[in-house]
């Protein structure tokens, strides 16, 4: 049960290249959905869509009534990589000035957890996308991998270094330097994917999952998160100073105290987000 809900607003909602929803969740926050919606081109993720999805996702941070957050695409294409056809002509000049992938490194400063729902494609700048989401959960017939090898380029996303820490040097570069695809079942075992489902299920789950997480207290669900991204950047001893100082803070907040006192008097915890 949950008090955490104050009325806020997700912002705009005349997106183009994405449609933006709120699930309801009876048992805590509300989840944000973002679809990407260019299916003609398999969700190819240009630079208007990757807008969009960056001001959407912002929005649903700002937004107390949502406590987290599904990116998905269709059943054929989560997204088939970046949109070749708008890369194809630009100069090396043109691409820095540009720096559109940079977009793509605010995704990690998005607080809440994002959950990539992945069915059909994950290729490329698609893969990419998914494996910058916090969770992946995906239909058994979803095919991830970084082909960008085989148009004369190298990932540019993030898929050399997040890849690499998710299933270890020799697969990555297996993965990297071949561009062949690979089952969601063959990368689950190999850690980059949390669940894999029947086709049909790919969604529910990683809504299951999501209102799970939002039926959490916020704001040590946003702290979680934080100190588990910290792990990427630090040294193990960095990293367990941040975790202990980040504990001591949550000492701070009403749902520390509701949440402990709850447990004591047997009973199920209110949160209220603060
Ligand atoms: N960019 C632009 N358009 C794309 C696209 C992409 N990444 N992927 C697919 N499309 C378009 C196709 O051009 C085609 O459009 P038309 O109907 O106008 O010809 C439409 O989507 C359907 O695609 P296909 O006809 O190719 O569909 P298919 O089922 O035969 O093949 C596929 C599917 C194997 C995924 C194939 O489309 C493909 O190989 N796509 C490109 C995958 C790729 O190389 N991704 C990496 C991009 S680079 C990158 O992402 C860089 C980075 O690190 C961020």
């Amino acid at each position: 049960m949950t008090e955490q809900k104050k009325s806020s607003d997700s912002g705009k909602t005349d997106y183009k290249n994405i449609i933006v929803t709120k699930i309801a969740n009876p048992k805590g926050l509300e989840v944000g959905k973002i679809q990407i919606n260019r299916p003609d081109v398999l969700n190819a993720l240009n630079i208007e869509l990757m807008g969009e999805l960056l001001t959407a996702l912002r929005a649903f941070d700002k937004d107390s009534n949502v406590g987290c957050i599904i990116i998905t695409g269709n059943q054929k294409a989560f997204a088939a990589g970046a949109d070749i056809k708008e890369m194809s002509s630009a100069s090396a000049i043109e691409m820095y000035i540009r720096d559109q992938f940079a977009t793509w490194d605010n995704i990690r400063k998005i607080k809440k957890p994002i959950i990539a729902a992945v069915s059909g494609f994950a290729l490329g700048g698609g893969c990419e996308l998914s494996m910058t989401c916090d969770m992946i959960v995906a239909a058994e017939g979803a095919k991830f991998g970084q082909p960008e090898i085989k148009l004369g380029v190298i990932p540019g996303a993030g898929g050399t270094q997040r890849l690499t820490r998710a299933v270890g040097k020799a697969k990555a570069m297996e993965m990297i330097l071949t561009g062949r695809m690979y089952s969601a079942k063959e990368l689950c075992d190999a850690g980059l994917i949390n669940r894999v489902t029947p086709d049909e299920l790919y969604l529910e789950e990683a809504e299951g999952m999501a209102k799970e997480i939002a039926s959490m207290p916020s704001v040590a669900v946003q702290i979680a998160k934080e100190s588990i991204l910290k792990s990427f950047d630090t040294t193990i001893e960095g990293g367990l100073e941040f975790e202990r100082r980040s504990f001591y803070l949550l000492f701070a907040s009403e749902d520390m105290k509701e949440g402990m006192n709850a447990f004591i008097e047997k009973r199920p915890a209110s949160w209220k987000g603060k």
